[in-house]
């Protein structure tokens, strides 16, 4: 395999803290520059690390140009109910983001760049239940109709660029080293800390919220595999459905209850439920299956596992530090 130079930004973030650590495994840690606008927390502060900010052009440029990268891992963005509370900045980060980033990977000819889309791409009218992979699309949020702007540019950069840019579209993305950061789907993540901590959780959606998710180990996979899957396979160059599993939150505090029989679960729904009422149920992502081979390892089962047997012994040690 030809040595890469890789650069994430936003590497703090949920996604990013374990997707670099997968990039570390597969090209050596030396090979990996981990970027965010603040300091790093836990592991990713024994790797490469440095602090970068998209939104200063400068800087930014300087700092691609000078290091000579082969791949570019763009991951920094406001998430769905944190966008709603401020728009603006939203749309800045999220959209003249992406486009800097694009930019600079055909003027510093960058191979292959990494961009995150999402199930908030979709809206209201799109078919819920197995959404398609080319569908309705109108998306009622902010982050949604970033990303679905998004997935546009990507695809106009690949047509008239040249530029090798590929994306997945996640579902719900649950995982347990990072607490949650602001998405309607969070609250399958802060659920399990809340359960270890407390043994009740208030649940901003209603019981039967039906959402399509992913565990974190399936979307590191799922980002890897497309990322090393060569060229001629990837024929969506907007950005791949991805699926996993689909749940409600009684349903996971069901699951949770297997593990720990005392853990009760309440509901309030606040704003948060418009937004999820607005996204697909279940995701249908025989395109991916078929293009490049995507297969999920996670249910719910095995997720909840996982994070029970993994979480608390984290939490432990977090104490001690
Ligand atoms: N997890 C995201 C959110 O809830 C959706 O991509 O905002």
């Amino acid at each position: 395999m030809k040595k890469q130079k890789i650069l994430v930004i936003g590497a703090g973030g949920q996604l990013g803290s374990e997707l670099t650590q997968g990039l570390w495994k597969l090209h050596g840690k030396e090979n990996v520059i981990a970027t965010d606008i603040k300091d790093p927390e836990g592991v990713l502060a024994t790797g490469n690390f440095e602090i970068l900010d998209v939104m200063k052009e400068n800087e930014f440029l300087e700092f691609v140009k000078k290091n000579g990268f082969t791949q570019l891992y763009h991951l920094a963005a406001v998430l769905s109910a944190t966008g709603e509370k401020n728009p603006k900045f939203a749309w800045q980060l999220n959209m003249d983001g992406l486009i800097r980033v694009l930019d600079a990977a055909v003027n510093y000819k960058i191979e292959k760049v990494y961009w995150p889309s999402s199930i908030a791409a979709f809206g209201p009218t799109t078919p819920k239940i197995k959404t398609p992979q080319d569908t309705i699309m109108d998306p009622t949020t902010i982050y949604g109709i970033s990303k679905q702007a998004g997935e546009l540019w990507c695809n106009w950069y690949h047509k008239n660029r040249g530029l090798d840019v590929r994306s997945l579209r996640y579902p719900g993305l649950i995982g347990y080293k990072t607490k949650p950061g602001g998405g309607t789907t969070d609250y399958a993540v802060d659920i399990f800390f809340k359960a270890l901590t407390d043994k009740k959780f208030e649940c901003f959606l209603s019981a039967d919220t039906y959402l399509p998710m992913m565990y974190m180990d399936d979307a590191v996979k799922a980002t890897l595999d497309l990322m090393e899957a060569p060229a001629e396979k990837i024929n969506e160059r907007g950005s791949y459905n991805i699926s996993a599993m689909s749940f409600c939150p009684a349903e996971i505090a069901a699951e949770i209850k297997k593990h720990i029989p005392e853990f009760e679960i309440t509901y309030k729904p606040d704003f948060r439920q418009a937004i999820a009422d607005s996204w697909p149920r279940s995701i249908n992502d025989s395109t991916a299956r078929i293009d490049w081979g995507w297969e999920p390892q996670f249910d719910l089962a095995a997720m909840t596992e996982d994070i029970l047997k993994n979480l608390p012994v984290l939490m432990h040690e977090q104490a001690m530090i």
